[in-house]
């Protein structure tokens, strides 16, 4: 494929202060004279910052390092892990098309975001908020099909589960990656034939997926806000950047789109519930009937089920009534687990589950599948 920088670019590129402390503390890693060593992480953290390659992003780098322009611009054309054109500013979606995946579905997946996202990959949805295309294999082909989005992996998908994804991404929602048919891992689709002894020791997700819950930044651009970023091979382990804002400075960021995607409107996040939200009601403690287990909910362990009890929260059909601004309250008074009910699409479960059905997930823990 050729592989060309986009038409059109911005003026310039600017690291965000974070990023900026962090790519200059990536050049202590190697000799003197070998900073070009960090070429590709520093080509990747422009990219994690805009979401795409810039062509003045390119010669950011390349000036940071001493090479002359063409040699990073040389990386940037090679390696396909480098989007050297505008992406969705809310998610990319990467659908592996190779053997396993293409055997197992997956051009019904590339059905679905052609008509869902775009026509063509590489073609932002009309909202400029989703960007799909199709790549080789990514190394998961037990779990086919399969999408990297962001930067985890969504595995045993079907046109409806990738459907659901796309369409929780559209809400402001973020699902757990991971295997999406109640598989642990990668383990046989009827289940462990061997070392069964270890499977009451699994914990809620399978090692990736609780990495990528944990850390939450699947679909996240690096901005800044993860400080302080550290620098552990820098003596003492010291933190690279103690003093970052939250956000980039305006001019650096509004000069790193193009025209044609600062007139697209904000990703969801930015129109969901008004800051802070809105105090769901309460109650004193649960009906008569008893609480509900309100660990059928995917995402809700027991820590979190005891802190919503003592938030005053004991049954689905509490969860199932709240509003976005509602969701935003609890997502930020939930200590320890911000974020959670929209990440993981508590009130979607809660309804189900209050009307009386029962999810993938819930059926897992009424069989005692999940730990
Ligand atoms: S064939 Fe799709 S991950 Fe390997």
């Amino acid at each position: 494929m050729l592989r060309r920088l986009h038409h059109e670019q911005p003026e310039s590129f600017a690291f965000t202060p974070a990023n900026q402390a962090w790519a200059e503390a990536q050049l202590t890693k190697y000799p003197e004279g070998r900073q070009a060593s960090a070429v590709i992480p520093l080509l990747w953290r422009a990219q994690e910052q805009e979401g795409w390659l810039t062509k003045p992003a390119i010669e950011h780098v390349a000036d940071m390092l001493g090479m002359a322009h063409i040699r990073a611009l040389e990386v940037a054309t090679f390696y396909f892990m480098f989007q050297l054109q505008p992406v969705g500013s809310v998610a990319h979606f990467q659908i592996c098309g190779t053997l396993s995946c293409m055997i197992m579905g997956a051009e019904d997946l590339i059905a679905v975001a052609k008509e869902k996202i775009a026509p063509n990959p590489h073609e932002l949805s009309a909202d400029g908020r989703f960007s799909w295309e199709e790549v080789e294999c990514l190394g998961s082909c037990a779990n086919a099909p399969m999408a990297q989005i962001g930067k985890d992996y969504y595995e045993d998908l079907t046109t409806e589960s990738f459907a659901g994804i796309i369409d929780r991404m559209a809400a402001g929602e973020v699902p757990v990656p991971g295997p999406q048919n109640g598989r642990y891992g990668a383990e046989p689709l009827a289940g462990l034939t061997s070392l069964t002894e270890y499977e009451s020791g699994r914990t809620q997700y399978n090692a990736s997926a609780a990495l990528a819950v944990e850390i939450g930044d699947t679909i996240k651009r690096i901005d800044g806000s993860e400080v302080p970023l550290s620098a552990p091979w820098v003596a003492g382990g010291r933190k690279v950047h103690v003093t970052a804002k939250k956000t980039a400075p305006a001019k650096a960021k509004a000069a790193a789109k193009p025209a044609k995607a600062a007139a697209k409107p904000a990703p969801a996040k930015a129109a969901a519930a008004p800051a802070g939200g809105t105090k769901p009601r309460t109650m004193k403690a649960p009906r008569k009937a008893g609480a509900d287990d309100l660990k059928q909910i995917r995402g809700v362990g027991p820590k979190l089920e005891a802190l919503l009890n003592r938030m005053g929260f004991f049954h689905f059909d509490q969860v199932a009534k709240w509003t976005g601004a509602e969701v935003a309250w609890v997502d930020e008074n939930l200590e320890g687990f911000k974020g959670r009910v929209s990440r993981d699409g508590w009130v979607d479960q809660a309804k189900v589950l209050a009307a009386g059905g029962e999810t993938a997930f819930s059926q897992k823990v009424k069989k005692g599948d999940v730990y």
